[in-house]
């Protein structure tokens, strides 16, 4: 019953995400959303080429929010020629976990797109809202790549705020073509795929090429790569690799936010670079910046650049206050975060190889340790947690809380009440560490939600506590598993007092 910890740095992206947030409208439980479960999904979805199926839960709050658009959404697409089905399935439902296993289902709601009866599922990756629903899945259900015959088709299908990918083509036939035409299935969720006979079509890149070329249009850095390896799995690295800014932004503007979700996805170490874009030296920074960028490009880093006045969540996440802006930090992928605060651009280049060179020290965030610390339960910060825990000698009971956690403020008259009736065993410490405000060694303490109650015995024996959480049980547990330490203790000194221990 503990709160889940968020989905770590994704917390922060979140907070810019509420422009795709579907609005809540009062529409009625409608009837063109078809429900489905274990005893007719297969039956419906093989019957048909292309079936929408959100796998839902009953209390998941965004699938509320998104029930009243995808009905919308189905009533205006069940007139679309051929039909495009959207269906639902809960799989909170014992009998519907199975579907769920099958496709993976992690999260709530997960939306999937299953074509040719089925054989064939891709995640939904459009927007939220009815008419979003409607022109993403309007474009799925058609071909993969749409055919450019003129400088108008190229006009009305490449957006120039997006990544596009466009196959030349001699002729609309022959292995490299049928290539092409996998990669478009495979990829049309996340890319916009086109084909031509003419490369003078195109808006950007050589207007002849004389054997078939792959070639991709991105909004950002050298504006288009060709490529002309049409094996599959060689196309699809190229896309991958060609498709990522050597510098994403992070900001306001919609049109970034697929480059920040890559980036945030990205199995690389992250570089994160925050500062005013108002600023009179903003232009400095992003020129030393994406000259830094370029020359580690392959290196295993990810680069990015954030408008200070968007970065907000990233902050809290981070610890960090505005006067420390601009700042650099990088986290690796051991969860190690390095950072500068105060930074001037002439200091990112050499900042940043004393980095690759491992040869900064890691940065630990903190609260500060409190001056007073007179309350029955103590304050453990991560500046602190060495001397007040491992290495005091004594018996600690430490709670790993969220500030905003209903479980953890039940607990806490609990815990104070513990500590209270311990006040007189000098063995015996009752502590609270805000995991939200301090790191946590996670290779030491498996924090999964809050509250989360490890106990560390006098010679190191660390155990979690996952008893209920009463006075009763949490000190029977404590006087169970407590070592005495070298002091004796008056208190203590009853015969009775350790008849619990092993
Ligand atoms: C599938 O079966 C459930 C009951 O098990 C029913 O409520 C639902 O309407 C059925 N769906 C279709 C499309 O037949
Ligand atoms: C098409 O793809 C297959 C499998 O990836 C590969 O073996 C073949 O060489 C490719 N054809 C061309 C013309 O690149
Ligand atoms: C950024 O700088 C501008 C101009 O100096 C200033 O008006 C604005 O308040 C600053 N924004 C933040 C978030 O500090
Ligand atoms: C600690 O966290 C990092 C990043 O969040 C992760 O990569 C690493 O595997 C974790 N270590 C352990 C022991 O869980």
């Amino acid at each position: 019953m503990a709160t889940r910890v968020s989905n770590g740095l994704f917390v922060f992206v979140s907070s810019l995400f509420i422009l795709l947030n579907v609005s809540i409208s009062a529409a009625a439980e409608g009837e063109y959303v078809l429900t489905l479960d274990s005893s007719n999904f297969s039956e419906t979805v093989s019957k048909n080429n292309f079936v929408v199926v959100e796998f839902y839960a009953p209390w998941c709050g965004h699938c509320k929010k998104l029930a009243p658009e995808y009905e919308k959404a189905a009533s205006i697409l069940s007139s679309h020629d051929p039909p495009v089905i959207l269906a639902k399935v809960d799989a909170n439902d014992e009998a519907n976990k199975e579907l769920a296993s099958e496709f993976q289902i992690s999260g709530f709601p997960t939306i999937k797109i299953l074509r040719n009866g089925g054989r064939n599922a891709q995640e939904y990756k459009g927007p939220r809202d009815a008419d979003g629903i409607v022109t993403y899945l309007q474009k799925q259900a058609g071909p993969a790549s749409a055919e450019i015959k003129s400088v108008e088709d190229a006009g009305s299908v490449i957006d120039e705020k997006k990544i596009f990918v466009v196959g030349v083509f001699p002729e609309f036939s022959g292995e490299a073509f049928e290539n092409f035409t996998i990669l478009a299935e495979k990829l049309r969720s996340d890319y916009d795929f086109g084909h031509t006979l003419d490369a003078k079509l195109i808006p950007r890149g050589e207007s002849s090429v004389d054997r078939p070329t792959l070639r991709l249009l991105k909004p950002f850095d050298e504006l288009f790569v060709d490529f002309q390896d049409f094996e599959v799995d060689a196309m699809e690295k190229f896309v991958e690799v060609a498709s990522v800014p050597i510098m994403t932004i992070f900001n306001n503007d919609p049109s970034n936010h697929p480059f920040v979700i890559k980036f945030f996805n990205s199995p690389n170490a992250k570089a994160m670079l925050f500062l005013n874009f108002s600023s009179e030296l903003a232009d400095a920074f992003k020129s030393k910046y994406n000259d830094v960028a370029g020359l580690y490009k392959g290196k295993g880093v990810s680069f990015l650049l954030g408008d200070l006045e968007y970065s907000q969540g990233a902050f809290q996440y981070f610890g960090l206050k505005d006067d420390q802006a601009p700042v650099i930090i990088i986290q690796n992928n051991n969860g190690q975060k390095y950072l500068k605060p105060n930074l001037e651009p002439d200091h990112i280049t050499p900042w940043l190889k004393e980095y690759m060179d491992g040869n900064l020290k890691p940065f630990v965030k903190s609260e500060p340790i409190p001056e007073a610390d007179n309350e029955p339960v103590k304050v453990v910060v991560a500046d602190s947690l060495q001397d007040k825990v491992f290495n005091s000698g004594k018996n600690v009971l430490l709670e790993f809380y969220a500030p905003w956690c209903g479980h953890c403020k039940k607990l806490a008259p609990i815990l104070d009440e513990v500590a209270v009736s311990f006040e007189n065993d000098a063995d015996v410490i009752i502590a609270k560490l805000d995991a939200t405000a301090n790191d946590i060694p996670n290779d030491t303490f498996d924090v999964q939600g809050y509250p989360t109650l490890y106990f560390k015995s006098a010679s190191g024996n660390l155990l979690q506590y996952d008893g209920d959480r009463t006075k009763e049980d949490i000190i029977e547990f404590i006087k169970k598993n407590q070592d005495k330490t070298s002091q004796p203790d008056p208190v203590k000194a009853e015969p009775n007092s350790v008849k619990d221990e092993l």
